[in-house]
């Protein structure tokens, strides 16, 4: 969800405005999952790397977004759908902000129309390696050989398979498409391990003006492409 701050400048307004704006286009553009029949939506909210920007700015967006989560979590759960966080659960995440999270998760556990999962304190390269630290952890418990993890890594079998098991939300399917607004033609950190065959769509649209009709574009020029895998 990118252009918040660009879209403010245009106006002459503070950044904050700009992610206020986010609102509406990220609500009408679940509106428009929900149309499809789309039943897994992930949205970038705050990346590892969005630590540097001024601490003004981050406790702005962590607010922002503790305050979003309450003020709409009835609303998404009378249209059920599931709500479930990827990121790293630690400080400098407060822990209300961590219950609250769990609690959306808990109250929406059983909603079945589609799964929102909001990238929070995500970073792609650091979810790949709580997910060989979980799978060494485990394997150096299992065997009493925590104190030699050299010789747990020779002696595991490490599959595909197994990464994706130890990913934050395993039972997530890697996406179809990822869409990235604001010009931007780049990853920056987004589901690194998920993507390996998803299809790209870049808008140069800056994320307050991003609407399902863009949605819909995107779903159209993902209908166009021919998707091989690597085969023929
Ligand atoms: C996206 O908009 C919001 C977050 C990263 C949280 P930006 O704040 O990155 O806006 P630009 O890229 O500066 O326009
Ligand atoms: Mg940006």
């Amino acid at each position: 969800m990118d252009g918040n701050g660009r879209w403010a400048a245009k106006r002459g307004l503070p950044r904050t405005e700009g992610h206020n704006a986010g609102e509406e286009a990220l609500f009408d553009t679940i509106e428009g999952v929900l149309d499809l029949g789309i039943s897994w939506l992930t949205v970038y909210a705050f990346s590892t790397e969005n630590w540097r920007r001024p601490q003004e700015e981050v406790d702005y967006l962590l607010g922002f977004s503790r305050n979003l989560l309450r003020k709409r979590l009835n609303e998404l759960h009378e249209r059920n759908v599931r709500i479930r966080f990827i990121g790293r659960r630690e400080q400098p995440v407060n822990s209300g902000l961590i219950k609250e999270m769990q609690e959306a998760e808990e109250l929406t556990r059983d909603n079945s129309k589609m799964t929102l999962s909001v990238a929070f304190n995500y970073g792609g390269r650091a979810e790949i390696v709580d997910a060989l630290r979980s799978i060494l952890n485990e394997f150096s418990n299992a065997d009493g050989r925590s104190d030699n993890s050299a010789t747990a890594c020779q002696d595991l079998r490490i599959t595909e398979e197994d990464i994706s098991k130890y990913l934050y939300s395993p039972d997530m399917p890697d996406p179809d498409l990822v869409i990235r607004t604001s010009g931007e033609s780049r990853i920056s950190n987004f589901l690194l391990w998920q993507i390996a065959y998803s299809e790209l769509v870049f808008f140069d649209v800056l994320w307050p003006d991003f609407r399902r009709r863009h949605l819909f574009e995107a779903v159209a020029e993902y209908q166009r492409r021919e998707r091989r895998y690597g085969g023929r």
